[in-house]
């Protein structure tokens, strides 16, 4: 199909942490866009990015913007998604948003496109989300062995890349960690703290050299809005409005691939050799699991890659029906941006009958 007769697709927030990947996965993927617009804040207008090989000048985000898109991609904070999104799908547009603003709209589909494809058929207000990328780290693998053991209960803890919180989370760890190295900081209590001053970005504590039990912000009860995204998106992509979540979120001084420990419980006895045969064969995951060699996923070498990498399977020692995994996932690429672009690929292949 000539170029011109294909979808027109606009990428908001192009020159943020998710958007930047974005354009590299734009550029990878089979081309089946015509024009890309590259959108992003006044700031950024007259800028020059680099998409499938060519170079494309940043517009500032108007209604003009929206002129003659057929989909459009928001990779920008809650509150532009939230002003924004609707007056892109009054133009007609198909909105994937992947911020938070409206991944509770009942009238919003919440996809994950191995878990949950279908769902992004149906879009009332013509808006579709993808879920954050602490949930998307894990559920496609969650999702394959619900699909086969029926999930109960999850029960997780999260070890979360700096770029989950933007560029701004990348340059405070870069900046601390350069005043830190070399030194003999950590052995006692509060030297990286004055080390690294007051300016811990978007953190509440110095990330590196360290671990901080938090990410996003305070919920009733003392649950962070990341814990409690975990448990309302799992549910709501899976399909389990009662199912059983307990999520602790942690930063740690990792710069991209999120981390998780998984406990899942299931409707009865599961093996470990049929979850290893159901993690094997589902559709992006990877299996990476021998011990015994010392192979198990770590960010270092899960980070810039597409696929949910899931090792440590084994059965919890005093509950035959529960499953304990260590899990990776690049935060940028499936975590977000491409989530994102296999769902705008999905509406396209839709609207051109594909
Ligand atoms: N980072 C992740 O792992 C991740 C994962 C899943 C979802 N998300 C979500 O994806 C979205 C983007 O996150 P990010 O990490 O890429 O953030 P980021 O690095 O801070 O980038 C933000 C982007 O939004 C643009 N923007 C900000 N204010 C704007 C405005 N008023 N009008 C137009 N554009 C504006 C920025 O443009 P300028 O460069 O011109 O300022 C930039 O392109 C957020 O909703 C985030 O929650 C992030």
């Amino acid at each position: 199909m000539e170029r011109s007769a294909r979808p027109t697709l606009a990428v908001v927030g192009a020159t943020g942490a998710v958007g930047t990947v974005m354009l590299q996965i734009l550029s990878q993927h089979a081309d089946i866009w015509g024009e890309i617009r590259l959108v992003a804040s006044p700031r950024s207008a007259g800028r020059k990015l680099t998409v499938r090989g060519e170079e494309v000048e940043v517009v500032a985000l108007d209604e003009a913007a929206f002129e003659g898109v057929d989909v459009a991609m928001f990779d920008v904070p809650d509150e532009v998604a939230a002003e924004w999104a609707p007056r892109a799908a009054a133009h007609g547009a198909v909105v994937v948003d992947n911020s938070a603003a409206f991944r509770m709209d009942p009238q919003v589909p919440l996809v994950v496109p191995e878990v949950n494809p279908h769902a992004a058929r149906i879009r009332p207000r013509g808006i579709v989300a993808g879920p954050n990328c602490t949930t998307l780290s894990m559920i496609v693998a969650v999702g394959a062995l619900h699909a086969e053991f029926g999930l109960r209960e999850l029960v997780v803890s999260s070890y979360q890349a700096v770029s989950g919180a933007g560029r701004a989370g990348v340059e405070t760890l870069r900046r601390q960690l350069s005043l830190v190295a070399g030194t003999e900081l950590g052995t006692s209590p509060g030297d990286v703290r004055r080390a690294v001053g007051d300016r811990t970005g978007p953190f509440p504590e110095p990330v590196a050299l360290n671990v901080v039990p938090w990410a996003g912000s305070l919920r009733d009860e003392g649950w962070s809005s990341e814990e409690m995204k975990v448990r309302d998106e799992s549910r709501k992509i899976l399909g389990l409005p009662r199912l059983k979540v307990t999520a602790t979120c942690v930063r740690v001084p990792v710069v991209t691939t999120h981390s998780l420990t998984v406990h899942a419980r299931f409707e009865g006895e599961v093996t470990v050799d049929r979850t290893r045969e159901i993690l094997a064969t589902a559709p992006g995951v990877v299996l990476f699991d021998d011990p015994e060699a010392g192979e198990f996923p770590t960010p270092a070498d899960a980070v810039g890659t597409d696929p949910t990498w899931v090792g440590r399977v084994r059965r919890a020692l005093d509950d035959p029906t529960a499953l304990d995994l260590f899990v990776c996932g690049d935060n940028l690429r499936k975590g977000a941006a491409l989530n994102t672009a296999q769902i705008a690929e999905l509406v396209a292949a839709e609207l051109t009958g594909a």
